[in-house]
């Protein structure tokens, strides 16, 4: 599964639009797959003659994608609904029609139910069937209160337009890439295969195509998305059957490409070809989301997560023995029904043992309609707040000390965007952490060796050094 995006994003409007033209606000929550997803929807509606803002006072369209992970997630979309309501109605008096729609994982899980609770909606469309948004929008815009949500499997990669050259250009030097999406695994706790339906990889001449396009619009990172990311499999140019490993390094052959990362993992597919990329392939950044979600088997059992605490282990052992050095992330859940506090031990302990580099750790929320929240043995919130509480204390305290251990070290940086402060910019380190250093915003897009002074919050300060060959290890 993927990890949320770090913070809500709004699609910002390109400069110098047409008075004329129609605009769609469009928000996203949640993960980076929804934050990829939204910029292809704003793709195909720029076909429309829809052009983005990041107003949402002055949108003909304003879009809402939305995300169903956790705690009261389609409560939050039916409270925004309520705002937008108000908004509808103050533009209905300049006499301007809003339409709204509403796209995602609730969209999925909600369907019809979004328009009887909000009438003001006028469209609902899932995740599986964004290639139909711009028809959908026209229905809509003819009175039609439209509902999209089925989907026929082979459909799902007919997806939406490849993104124009220009629309990239103007995102930066990062982009996501999906090459997947779906999930099998039903882990017992997770709405995703739900909400996103069942895995299903896109074909290796797609994911070329569109990663070549990226990078002849001045891409030079791309993060491979997927649910289940190294479930890929495809038939590769040799008439053979590929795995995620063998992708990467077809990718990593192309031109003006540096970087390559990919999330979010599961343990049970992190296969030989998988771990011989991050041995092999420079262009493959030294970090690994690779969620575990608890310690103890008992727990792991119960999630239907398919490894023990001790498989994960090994597996770990076995990345680090072919890249020393690589950063290594995680998710948790703490308070997931049944658990005890022997169980959230052995989670501590899993912690201490393999020393992460980041973290995400949450505490169980039950999700309607997954097993786990039928179960009749639920932790109390206050357990589940202590346990959060200790572990991120715990996590917190890894994170600070690979940061720590960081200071000194010379490293390629690809800079990324302008800093808070004039004269700064902001690039990502090869472990992913953000690091700022004194450069002229003409640099943006380059990788240049730098060293790591000193460490701040939450990122890291860096001096620009000549003439030195950088090390990705620490
Ligand atoms: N409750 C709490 N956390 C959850 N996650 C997924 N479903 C739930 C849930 N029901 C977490 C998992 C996953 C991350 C993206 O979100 O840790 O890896
Ligand atoms: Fe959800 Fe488990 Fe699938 Fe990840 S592997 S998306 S946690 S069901």
């Amino acid at each position: 599964m993927l990890k949320e995006a770090e913070t809500d994003k709004m699609d910002g409007a390109p400069n110098g639009a047409k008075a004329n033209k129609r605009k769609v606000f469009v928000k996203t929550y949640g993960c980076q797959m929804n934050v990829y997803d939204s910029e292809r929807m704003a793709d195909a509606l720029s076909t429309q003659g829809y052009q983005q803002t990041d107003n949402p006072e002055e949108a003909d369209l304003l879009l809402l994608n939305t995300c169903h992970i956790r705690e009261k997630a389609a409560e939050k979309v039916y409270s925004e609904l309520g705002r937008i309501r108000k908004l509808k109605q103050a533009r209905a008096e300049e006499g301007a029609d809003l339409m709204v729609g509403v796209a995602g994982c609730v969209a999925q899980a909600e369907g019809q139910e979004i328009i009887r609770r909000a009438p003001i909606v006028d469209l609902v469309i899932g995740p599986q069937t964004y290639h139909r948004l711009p028809q959908a929008i026209a229905r809509a815009r003819n009175g039609e209160k439209v509902v999209e949500t089925e989907y026929a499997i082979e459909d799902k990669f007919e997806h939406l337009p490849e993104p124009e050259k220009k629309v990239i250009a103007s995102r930066g030097v990062t982009a996501f890439l999906t090459v997947q999406e779906g999930c099998d695994k039903f882990c017992t706790f997770c709405v995703v295969p739900y909400t996103r339906g069942s895995e299903v990889s896109r074909p290796v001449g797609q994911i070329e195509r569109e990663a070549r396009q990226l990078v002849a619009a001045g891409v030079r990172e791309i993060t491979l998305l997927g649910q289940n990311v190294n479930a890929w499999h495809g038939e590769g140019a040799d008439g053979r059957e590929w795995g995620l490993g063998e992708l990467l390094r077809l990718l990593a052959g192309i031109d003006g490409l540096e970087r390559l990362r990919y999330t979010t993992s599961h343990p049970r597919d992190m296969d030989d070809a998988l771990i011989e990329a991050h041995r092999d392939l420079d262009k493959l950044m030294p970090y690994l989301h690779l969620p575990v979600q608890s310690g103890s088997d008992s727990v792991l059992k119960a999630m239907n997560r398919r490894h023990t605490a001790k498989d994960y282990l090994t597996l770990v052992e076995r990345i680090r023995a072919v890249r020393p050095g690589i950063a290594l992330s995680g998710d948790f859940i703490v308070g997931f029904p049944g658990e005890t506090d022997a169980d959230f031990e052995d989670t501590l302990r899993l912690v201490e043992e393999v020393g992460y580099a980041q973290a995400f750790s949450f505490k169980y929320s039950p999700r309607p309609g997954t097993p786990g929240a039928e179960r009749d043995d639920h932790i109390p919130e206050g357990v589940k707040s202590q346990r959060l509480e200790r572990l991120q204390t715990l996590l917190r305290k890894h994170q600070s000390k690979f940061a720590d251990n960081c200071v000194g070290a010379t490293i390629d940086l690809l800079l990324e965007k302008p800093g808070r402060q004039p004269g700064q910019l902001i690039g990502r380190s090869p472990w992913l952490q953000p690091v700022i250093i004194d450069a002229k915003s003409s640099q943006i897009g380059e990788i240049v060796k730098v060293r790591i002074t000193q460490t701040g919050t939450n990122s890291l300060f860096a001096e620009t050094v000549q003439g030195e060959s950088g090390s990705a290890t620490i």
